[in-house]
């Protein structure tokens, strides 16, 4: 079945915050961390999640009000019996939806092939790299998305 794509509510956030640590393991976010991005939903973050029943997929957005300014895309992640089938496309179609006219920026590890892989795809180029910026040296891209008319 094809998840459906929709924003987080609050109840979410013990389903996406045990997903986080499954993805993420020892660099998932804290319960606090989360909390703090759930408060912000009503300001500048944008929460959305693959639903099937369960919450299987979510990506984070920084949307700052001043359509001037560059939306960061926080965190994007599946769970990993369910990847390869989808639904991180799914998750970026409809946060880049919510990014018309916009620059979006990221950052991500150098030899996350998968993740650098799923945002070329949608058009993010590398424009620049962090030398050893991860813990065990590992570089940082950083990939910048336009809408292209
Ligand atoms: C990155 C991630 C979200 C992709 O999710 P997914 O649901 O597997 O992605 P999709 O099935 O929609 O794949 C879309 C495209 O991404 C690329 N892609 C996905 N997985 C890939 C892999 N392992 N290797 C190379 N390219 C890959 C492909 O271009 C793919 O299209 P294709 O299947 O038609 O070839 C998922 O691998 C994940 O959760 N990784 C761990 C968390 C993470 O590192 N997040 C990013 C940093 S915040």
């Amino acid at each position: 079945m094809r998840p459906g794509i929709r924003p987080a509510v609050v109840d979410d956030l013990q389903g996406i915050a045990a997903l986080d640590e499954v993805c993420f393991g020892q660099e998932a976010w804290s319960d606090t961390a989360w909390l703090g991005e759930f408060d912000r939903l009503n300001e500048d973050r944008v929460i959305l999640v693959a639903d099937e029943g369960a919450v299987v997929g979510y990506v984070v957005l920084l949307v700052p009000p001043m359509t001037a300014d560059v939306v960061e895309l926080l965190r994007i992640a599946v769970a990993p019996e369910e990847r390869r089938t989808g639904i991180g496309g799914q998750l970026m179609t409809a946060a880049l939806a919510r990014c018309a006219g916009r620059t979006v920026l990221l950052e991500v590890a150098a030899g996350n092939e998968s993740a650098i892989g799923l945002y070329g795809g949608f058009g993010f180029e590398e424009i620049s790299r962090r030398r050893g910026y991860y813990a065990g040296g590992e570089d940082a891209v950083i990939m910048r998305w336009r809408e292209t008319l």
